[in-house]
């Protein structure tokens, strides 16, 4: 028995080393392993449950001492969206996360909403939706379209997720990027 146990693993540690990365992972870890930055998004509206469900995981991230210094805005008039980003396409969503203070000084709020901003990424990805994070639009939205957008009086924009229908499948295979070597990015003291 305990020969059949250890050819067993040895197989599947055999098996799975011959594995891409993506074909080694499901579920959960599969999403947030192998996600990827949505390329070509598409026109299309986002079921409002579906953007419940995306809304949701923002609300839900971590926050040092459970404060969770966000808000978020939910963007669907396309006039605001591409002030924002210029090639948004219609029903594309774009959710502002922003956090008290200047959005640059206080790094652990930062943090926070950064968690936030992961966690819609990730859910919009889980539901079959591209999603993108953005921060260049951030300075310009912070300077000049804090009331326009209805910010919390005190609240700076930290970042903004673009989520949209995307072609399931081909978007990934074209766009996934590289990463650096775990060895080049991990100390180990043992
Ligand atoms: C904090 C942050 C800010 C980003 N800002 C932008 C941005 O302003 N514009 C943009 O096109 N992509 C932006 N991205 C997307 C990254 O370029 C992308 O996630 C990265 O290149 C990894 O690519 P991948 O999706 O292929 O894994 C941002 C990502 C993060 C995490």
């Amino acid at each position: 028995m305990k020969k059949i146990v250890t050819f067993a693993l040895l197989a599947m540690i055999l098996f799975l080393g011959g594995q891409p990365v993506s074909a080694q992972n499901s579920g959960a870890l599969a999403l947030i392993i192998d996600h990827y930055a949505a390329r070509n998004f598409l026109e299309g509206a986002i079921p409002a449950a579906d953007l419940d469900r995306i809304i949701q995981a923002g609300v839900r991230a971590p926050s040092a001492r459970n404060l969770q210094p966000w808000h978020f805005t939910v963007i669907q008039n396309q006039t605001l969206a591409k002030k924002l980003v210029s090639n948004n396409l219609d029903g594309n969503v774009i959710i502002v996360v922003s956090g008290p203070g200047d959005g640059k000084t206080n790094y652990v709020q930062i943090l926070d909403c950064a968690l936030a901003v992961q966690s819609i990424y990730l859910a919009a990805q889980a539901l079959g939706y591209g999603s993108r994070i953005y921060t260049n639009p951030i300075d310009s939205l912070n300077n000049s379209m804090k009331t326009e957008l209805s910010l919390p009086a005190g609240y700076s924009a930290v970042a903004l997720i673009r989520v949209g229908k995307i072609q399931g499948g081909v978007d990934a295979v074209s766009s996934a990027s590289s990463r650096k070597k775990v060895e080049d990015v991990v100390t180990y003291k043992r």
